[in-house]
Formats: C-alpha cells, structure tokens, sequence
C-alpha cells in the first residue's frame, strides 16, 4: 500500500479537528477531498503529509510508519502543495522550483545537468517558463500557485498531496494543473472546493465535520441527497451532449 491512514486524529485543546480517519490511497489513483469549509481536509493532508503528528493513529507510507522515516526519505516519496504558503519571499522563481531538488542532493550527489533539466521541464509544466529570474514578490496569485505545483514536481515524488491547487488559477491554467495532475504516474490526493472538477477524479473522499464520510467512485459517492446533507444546498445532474454529468447546485430557500 502506498499510503495509508489508520484511525488518524488530531486535537487541538481538547477538540477533535480529524477523527479517526483510516483510509488507504491506492497507488496511481487521484483521489479528490471534498467537503465544507472547516470540515478538516487541510489537516487530514497535513497528517498525510508529516507537518502535523497525530495526536493518535499512524501514517503508513509505503507500509512503512512515516514516523520513523527522516526527511529526506519522506522528501524523496511525498510532496505537498500547501492552501496558503508563501514561504519564497526573497527567492526568484528558479530558486523556489530548485528547492523541490533538496531531498535529492547530498555532497555525494551534487546539482547536476540532470537537476536543471528537470527544473525546465516542471516550469514548463506549469507554464512557467520564461519566468526564471521574476523574483517571487512580484508574482501574481495564480503564477505563485503554480511555481508552488513545479516546485512540488521537481521533487518527483510518487505521491502528490494538493491542498486546493487550483483556488487562484484562471480556467484555462485550472484545466491544465489537473489534466497534468492526472496524467501523471504518480499518486494524488487533490482537496477540491469544484464537485464538478472533483467528479473527474478516480475516487473522491467526503470530510464532514472531522470524519471521513465516505470514499468510493464519484457516481457512488456523489449524489443529491450526499450534497444535501453535506453541503447543505440541492444538486441537480446534467447530462451533456457527450455523455457527461454535470452538477448544478441551488440554495435551499
Ligand atoms: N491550529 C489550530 N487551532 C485551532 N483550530 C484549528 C487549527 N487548525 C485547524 N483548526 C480548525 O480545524 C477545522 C478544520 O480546519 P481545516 O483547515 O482542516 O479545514 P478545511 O476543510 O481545509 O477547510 P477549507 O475548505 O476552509 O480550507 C477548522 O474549524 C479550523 O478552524
Ligand atoms: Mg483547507
């Protein structure tokens, strides 16, 4: 199993932000997080991704408990797309992708030749390119959130933890992050506000309230009265001329 939480909880004074969440991510899967504000999918990735230690249960990375892992190995496996970071103040574009490099490097094994191709070939990714030398001030919120996505590649990793990566993109950089999430080898798990984006995910989990509500296939998992309870609006399905659904979403009055 590639990554697995096992009856995973984090308190804060007394009260439970994530309760005991187990939940085993497949390898190769997208699987998108969804649920209200404030319902926990930050912290769950937080979990996931070792910035936050459970208050109990465990993350078993690779059938290995993440725990006992030190950085580097973790770095090497796992990488996060945090919601807000804005870690890269008096770097330039370049210098915060080639960080992505550093569970990589070691006085055995310097930057090489390799270490820059990568680097041209994320930015390009991303749609970066040609942008190297900005330093990161003076990007704007979308181009910062994708420098944060090349970053996050450059570290090859084989699971990518993504925490709303498409909040400050425009559509058409929307499409194209997660048309590459998803076309890449890799293992994803992508905290998602859009349902309509969400359903095209391989699996989708359900936080409400702490707790995992449920994880399966989109059709399963999606449905009126789910919305409803979850999220507290009516959801209607459309199907389009190609055979897809979509969701249209209405207040309840
Ligand atoms: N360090 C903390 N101290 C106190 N409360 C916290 C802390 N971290 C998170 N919380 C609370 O835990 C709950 C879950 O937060 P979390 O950020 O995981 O939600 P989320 O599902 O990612 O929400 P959003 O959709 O708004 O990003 C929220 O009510 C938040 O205020
Ligand atoms: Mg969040």
């Amino acid at each position: 199993m590639i990554l697995t939480a096992e009856d995973l909880s984090w308190k804060v004074r007394g009260t439970r932000i994530v309760e005991d969440v187990s939940l085993e991510v497949r390898e190769g899967e997208t699987l998108g997080l969804i649920g209200p504000n404030g319902s926990g999918k930050s912290t769950l990735l937080k979990l996931l991704a070792g910035i936050l230690t459970p208050s109990s249960g465990t993350v078993m990375l690779q059938d290995q408990p993440m725990m006992r892992m030190n950085r580097r190995e973790v770095g090497q496996t796992l990488a996060f797309v945090e919601q807000q970071s804005d870690t890269f103040e008096r770097l330039t574009v370049r210098d915060a992708v080639e960080l992505g490099r550093t569970a990589w490097l070691s006085a055995l094994q310097p930057w090489s030749a390799a270490d820059d191709r990568i680097v041209a070939e994320v930015l390009r990714q991303v749609d970066m390119a040609g942008m190297e030398k900005r330093s990161w001030h003076t990007l704007s919120g979308g181009e910062k959130q994708r420098v944060h996505i090349a970053r996050a590649l450059a570290q090859q990793p084989k699971i990518l933890l993504l925490d709303e990566p498409t909040n400050h993109l425009d559509i058409q950089h929307q499409l194209s992050i997660l048309g590459l999430i998803k076309a890449l080898p890799i293992t994803s798990v992508i905290a998602l506000h859009d349902l309509n984006q969400a359903m095209t995910c391989d699996r989708i989990g359900v936080m409400s309230r702490g707790s995992l509500l449920a994880v399966g296939a989109p059709a399963e998992i999606l449905t009126p009265d789910l919305i409803r309870d979850v999220f507290g609006v009516t959801a209607r399905f459309i199907e389009d001329t190609d055979g897809s659904r979509l969701i249209r979403f209405q207040s309840i009055q």
